[in-house]
């Protein structure tokens, strides 16, 4: 199992691009279900979650080609409509076919995700709306069979915003009779992103980004290219690095709009943070204020980078209050950062962060999800002697060549086989 070994690094410095959005590039592989033919989509991620999709499509009767970041799927109907338990358990974001394939075929069999290191993840809200939409969903021996000859439109109210119910819903409803109609609607960038090209393969789509999204189903879809949007999470990740280390580092290839939160915090904290039309650069400094975040959908801070927030608090001037409201078991990585000598006071939902700058100590450290992983190697850049953290497939589902961009920059890390 591959280990990653970070070293006491200096100040990082220099220009690295961001690849393709992984949680843009999935739903988007999914979509491809909706209609046959050749879908092609640039600035794919060569990342372990894009290729478990790539399998995933191919039990669909999809044929598959990546070359470096181009992704051509020939979709053809499938011999069956039914995603086996060891794709989505390997991969949750497995579940986004359903809805596609119950809107185009009628049926869909799919594995229960089950849940994760984070949290439950229940998927209630996504079988909700496709019975709103006439569905008939059951659940045996941990798959859900969901049944509807022709969905019809209708008016579905998510309780809370769900990225992956906004996407699964906004996919079924494309091919639906008649106009649906999604209440607080996810508004992350990646649902944008989805909505444009299912909008260029010829679904009437509207109010994606807002909490209300209109869909009015039409009979047929054609297939289409698109570019995949620039990875917000990776982008925020690479400039806490910049930030962590008292460096310069600028970002590129990003949409800077997309880090709006981020960006506004890492100011509060006292970087100063420059922004160009593609490009977010922060000039390091050596010591930062202690600042609160609170997770929530978008537009807000986003969970996903709460753990790699939480290392650059661990080492500010003074305390910050970080509060997970996404996920119920997203502080993994408190204990951790805790065996490398950081200050933190978990509570449920609240993690009390007593920084000091120059506290953390190099230690092995264990990865528990994609984002405590990219947390602990920030960790290691910054902690006295040498930091492993081992279990790094976490890391390899979502960020692609990390420790690569990261030497670019003057890193000191490696991967050990
Ligand atoms: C997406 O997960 C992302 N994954 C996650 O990124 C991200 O953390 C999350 O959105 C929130 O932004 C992909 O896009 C592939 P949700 P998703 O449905 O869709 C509850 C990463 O690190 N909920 O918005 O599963 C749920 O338990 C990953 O890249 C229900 O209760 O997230 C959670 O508390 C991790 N019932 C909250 O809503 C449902 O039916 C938000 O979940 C669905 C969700």
């Amino acid at each position: 199992m591959d280990k990653m070994c970070v070293a006491k690094s200096p100040a990082l410095k220099g220009e690295v691009h961001t690849s393709g959005a992984k949680n843009s590039a999935l739903p988007l592989l999914f979509s491809t279900l909706l209609c046959d033919g050749e879908h092609v989509f640039h600035n794919v991620p060569q990342l372990m979650d894009i290729h478990s999709t790539k399998s995933l499509l191919e039990s669909f009767n999809c044929e598959v080609s990546m070359s470096g970041d181009v992704a051509k799927i020939y979709v053809k109907p499938p011999a069956k409509v039914e995603a086996q338990y060891d794709f989505v358990r390997k991969m949750r974001a497995s579940i986004l076919c359903l809805g596609p394939l119950l809107s185009r075929y009628g049926e869909a069999v799919v594995s229960l995700p089950g849940g994760c290191a984070i949290g439950s993840r229940p998927i209630n809200l996504h079988l909700e709306g496709l019975e709103t939409l006439g569905a008939e969903i059951s659940v045996e021996k941990g798959y859900v069979i969901a049944k509807c000859k022709k969905l019809k439109g209708e008016r579905i109210s998510f309780e809370n915003p769900t990225v992956g119910g906004t996407e699964n819903l906004m996919m079924a409803a494309t091919l639906a009779e008649g106009e649906t109609i999604i209440e607080n609607a996810a508004k992350e960038p990646e649902i944008v992103d989805l909505a444009d090209y299912l909008r260029k393969m010829g679904a009437k789509i509207e109010g994606d980004g807002t909490s209300i999204i209109k869909i009015e189903g039409v009979d047929q879809l054609r297939p289409s290219e698109h570019r995949v949007i620039p990875d917000r999470i990776e982008a925020g990740t690479l400039l806490i690095a910049g930030a962590i280390t008292g460096g310069e580092v600028t970002v590129e290839s990003c949409v800077p709009s997309h880090l709006d939160a981020l960006i506004y915090k890492l100011k509060e904290s006292g970087f100063e943070i420059y922004q160009e039309k593609e490009s977010i650069t922060i000039k390091g400094r050596n010591n930062w204020g202690g600042v609160d975040i609170t997770t929530a959908p978008h537009p807000a801070f986003p969970t996903d980078l709460q753990a790699q927030f939480m290392a650059l608090m661990a080492v500010a001037e003074g305390t910050s209050v970080i509060t997970e409201s996404v996920f119920e078991n997203r502080f993994m990585h408190v204990q951790e950062l805790v065996r490398m000598n950081a200050n933190i006071t978990p509570k449920t939902r609240v993690a009390i962060v007593r920084g000091k700058p120059g506290c953390l100590q190099g230690a092995p450290v264990m990865a528990t999800d994609l984002r405590a992983s990219a947390c602990l190697v920030l960790a290691g850049l910054v902690a006295e002697g040498e930091t492993t953290v081992n279990r790094i497939y976490h890391l390899d589902r979502g960020y692609e060549k990390l420790e690569e961009k990261l030497t670019k920059l003057g890193a000191k890390i490696q991967r050990v086989k």
